[in-house]
């Protein structure tokens, strides 16, 4: 097995590539980022002394000029994406220049290339919000925000790829993901850094809203397995059945750093923001052999040094 790893220095991306080191069938893993603020490469520290691993600083966006370097039996597992709602509020083309343009690029140049596979990964946000029952995979996409909107076309540009030219797809679409190594801009890097700094955590508008969560190394897992056993032309939910709302995921955490009170600060909602997530990952189970592991609050297993 031979991996291209784009966007392998961000928080989810680098713990997929740890993982597929351990793996015995790993003969190569090239990890490609453009290293924007939310890549790292201490992120891949570890798996650097590696001698299967291979890193190249470019931006996904300029594919068609280097992946015809690399061998095309490897596969291609994106990650490369600008993550961060808010961001994409405030600065939407931005968004879209890599989520949709980039992914644009990647897909052309994989199939010009000749590459073995595509692998989208991709968020539960492209459902919308649902009032209650759980997302399958063939549910319309309302996504609400420009993020959400451009994890939304990539989603479809890449299953355009099955669709008209049998060129072999998957798409990922896994929930809230925690673990090490995120950016603390997202709710619970940045909840565990105001906490431990004494300051109260901001939370939008009531907390009440309700996302699904799921451990990184549960993430990573279900898209190695999308590798190794995804039917081309398919969606996989990848998550985990375990839901929170925002203010229950700070309470728990002030719990777990030791703080009786809820040091909450209510501010302003989100724009468009969406009330609640919630994935039937039954698919990936029968279909990938995958199910995640690790809860949410009992699985800290490195909480420590997050
Ligand atoms: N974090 C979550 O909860 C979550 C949940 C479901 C899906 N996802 C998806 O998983 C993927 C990874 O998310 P993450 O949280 O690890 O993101 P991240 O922001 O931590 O990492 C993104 C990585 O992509 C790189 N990158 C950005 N633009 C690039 C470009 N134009 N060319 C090359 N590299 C570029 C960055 O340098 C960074 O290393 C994203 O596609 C995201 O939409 C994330």
């Amino acid at each position: 097995m031979k991996l291209i790893v784009l966007g392998g220095a961000g928080f989810i991306g680098s713990e997929f590539v740890n993982l597929s080191l351990k793996d015995e069938a790993l003969e190569k893993v090239y990890v490609i980022d453009s290293l924007t603020y939310a890549g790292n490469l201490n992120n891949l520290d570890e798996a650097s002394k590696d001698p299967k691993f291979d890193f190249l600083n470019e931006d996904i966006i300029r594919a068609d000029d280097y992946l015809g370097k690399f061998p095309n039996d490897a596969t291609l597992v994106n990650f490369a994406a600008e993550s961060h709602v808010d961001n994409s509020i405030n600065e939407p083309t931005k968004t879209i220049r890599t989520n949709v343009l980039g992914v644009a690029a990647l897909l052309d140049a994989a199939m010009k290339f000749g590459m073995k596979k595509f692998i989208q990964v991709s968020t539960d946000e492209v459902y919308g919000p649902l009032e209650t029952g759980e997302a399958e995979e063939d549910f319309p996409l309302r996504p609400s925000s420009p993020y959400s909107a451009s994890k939304a076309s990539a989603d479809l540009l890449t299953l355009a790829y099955w669709h008209t030219y049998k060129y072999p797809v998957n798409v990922t679409r896994g929930a809230n993901t925690f673990g090490k190594n995120q950016f603390p801009e997202k709710l619970i890097p940045l909840a565990l850094k105001r906490l431990r700094e004494g300051k109260k955590v901001p939370i939008y508008g009531t907390g009440l809203q309700t996302r699904e969560w799921i451990h990184s190394t549960d993430h990573a897992g279900g898209i190695l397995a999308t590798v190794k056993n995804g039917v081309p032309g398919e969606v996989y939910n990848l998550g985990s059945g375990f839901r929170l709302t925002n203010l229950e995921v700070v309470q728990i955490l002030c719990r777990k750093l030791g703080i009786e009170s809820d040091e909450i600060e209510f501010v302003e909602d989100r724009k468009g923001h969406d009330s609640r997530y919630a994935l039937n990952s039954s698919k990936a189970a029968k279909v990938l052999g995958w199910q995640a592991e690790m809860t949410f609050g009992q699985h800290f297993p490195d909480f420590e040094s997050w």
